[in-house]
């Protein structure tokens, strides 16, 4: 008999990677994908730890999880990702109803673990352990029992790198996925080769700080720095999109940059975090530049790049912030216009060094704050958008039901159009915008454009 999973991601793309992959995993030990968790006979928490309010979503969904295990004993439970890697067994201590406890490293070893499991030869499984040597198996090996039938996905994420080095103080990425490493050139570009055997169009290479890529490639020979391995990625053939993310501004390179003009096909879009427009902050933040080298790395890239959408992460609150540091966090807004951007609260998180400075922000003043700053993005946001209006843009359609189409913008802003035709996901097709909202656009299809 069939064995059904149920894989709940949180966080960030890393995750959803990882989740797609372990679902492979599974598929080669007998497990059907399910969308419901009370279908499921494995259900997993793919965990993510960046913030306080991540962490208590996990912590009350395996809450839930306990009263379904009730009714349902054989239910296996396992939590992954940085929660996992963070709080290790004791969540086994805080839930006794969890089976399996399976690091940010340790993924791969995920169907071992059911198997003993299931073969009762242990009550739990937990594996955690962080290595410094550790490296992403080669996809072939993932692939090779994926169902032929199963068209692929139009868009893949491909893992580049593994952890940070970086230790900005307030986050616990170093600490959930370890020390910085970069897969080989090779597997990347063979992983790359075949999702675009498979139908892929669009790939994001994935890593929490692409630009310093090849910095820490164990093959010592292959130096390849971050915009040589975004060339050679965009010259396979059918990579009809290319994304990345995310990028640290500290060492943003010119090379890098320039690509914005050279590749046809990387997407005028760049997710460029600044977390802070005060000097002071950024610098408590262990962020290595400053409000005037982040504004100079945007007039250069859009000296390369006119049109290109930038947008941005922020905290708010970070311990020691005044009115005057947030002001300037709202005045860096105003000089960039950033498309878009994430905004958080700051929140205390664990071995981070900030956790321990003693000058906390309150959590109203932090509330207000964070309202000023997204009123002000949106408002922003609607009149960027707007600069769309009548323009004829190329879309990659993501779906095309009876009830409307809805495409994306190289710049990735959503489209919504009516079209009679039998597009698929994953085609591109023109649209001239008619109208313009705060998170997304209207438009009609329009002739092609001529190439
Ligand atoms: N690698 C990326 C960020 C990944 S984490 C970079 O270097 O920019 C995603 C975002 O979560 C961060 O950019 C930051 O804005 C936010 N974040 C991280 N730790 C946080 C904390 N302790 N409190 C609030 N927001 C946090
Ligand atoms: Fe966290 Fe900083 Fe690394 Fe980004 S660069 S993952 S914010 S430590
Ligand atoms: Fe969250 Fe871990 Fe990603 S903490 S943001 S899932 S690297």
């Amino acid at each position: 008999m069939s064995k059904h999973v149920y894989i709940k991601t949180f966080g960030c793309q890393m995750n959803e990677r990882d989740s797609e992959i372990m679902e492979q995993l599974l598929a080669q030990s007998g497990y059907i994908p399910v969308a419901d968790q009370t279908d499921a006979d494995l259900v997993i928490l793919n965990t993510c730890s960046i913030r306080a309010k991540a962490e208590q979503k996990v912590f009350s969904l395996l809450g839930s999880l306990r009263k379904q295990k009730q009714g349902q004993p054989e239910l296996r439970i396992a939590v992954a990702g940085c929660v996992a890697q963070q709080e290790g067994k004791q969540i086994f201590r805080r839930m006794p109803h969890v089976d399996i406890v399976v690091g940010t490293q340790q993924l791969y070893q995920l169907p071992e673990m059911l198997g003993r499991l299931e073969r009762k030869e242990t009550a739990r499984e937990i594996s955690c352990n962080l290595d410094k040597e550790f490296s992403i198996p080669p996809f072939q090996r993932l692939l090779k029992d994926d169902a032929p039938n199963q068209p692929a996905d139009f868009r893949k994420f491909v893992t580049i790198m593994q952890g940070c080095n970086n230790y900005c103080s307030y986050c616990v990425v170093p600490t959930t996925r370890g020390r910085e490493i970069s897969r080989p050139v090779a597997d990347i570009r063979e992983e790359v080769q075949l999702q675009v055997n498979r139908g892929v169009k669009e790939i994001t290479l994935l890593g929490q700080n692409v630009n310093s890529y090849g910095c820490t490639n164990p093959v010592a020979e292959n130096p390849t720095g971050f915009a040589d391995l975004l060339k050679m990625v965009a010259a396979v053939p059918g990579v009809q999109r290319l994304r990345f993310t995310t990028s640290n501004p500290q060492d943003l390179s010119t090379e890098l940059m320039q690509c914005f003009r050279d590749l046809p096909n990387l997407c005028p879009h760049f997710h460029l975090p600044v977390q802070a427009g005060s000097n002071a902050v950024l610098k408590r933040m262990h962020r290595k530049y400053t409000r005037e080298l982040y504004l100079e790395k945007v007039e250069e890239l859009r000296s390369y790049c006119p049109g290109i959408a930038i947008c941005t992460d922020v905290i708010v609150g970070f311990p020691g912030e005044t009115e005057d540091d947030f002001a300037l966090t709202m005045d860096l807004l105003e000089r960039v216009r950033f498309h878009g951007s994430f905004s958080f609260k700051y929140s205390d998180r664990p071995h981070t060094r900030s956790a321990e400075f003693t000058d906390k922000v309150e959590e109203q003043v932090k509330g207000e704050r964070l309202q000023h700053f997204q009123s002000r993005q949106d408002a922003i946001s609607l009149e960027r958008n707007q600069e769309f209006l009548d323009k004829k843009i190329e879309v990659m359609i993501e779906s095309n039901t009876s009830t409307g189409t809805q495409g994306r913008t190289g710049s990735n802003h959503i489209v919504h159009f009516s079209t009679p035709t039998n597009l698929r996901p994953g085609d591109l097709a023109w649209v001239t915008i008619t109208r313009a909202g705060q998170h997304s656009l209207k438009g009609e299809l329009a002739p092609p454009e001529a190439s």
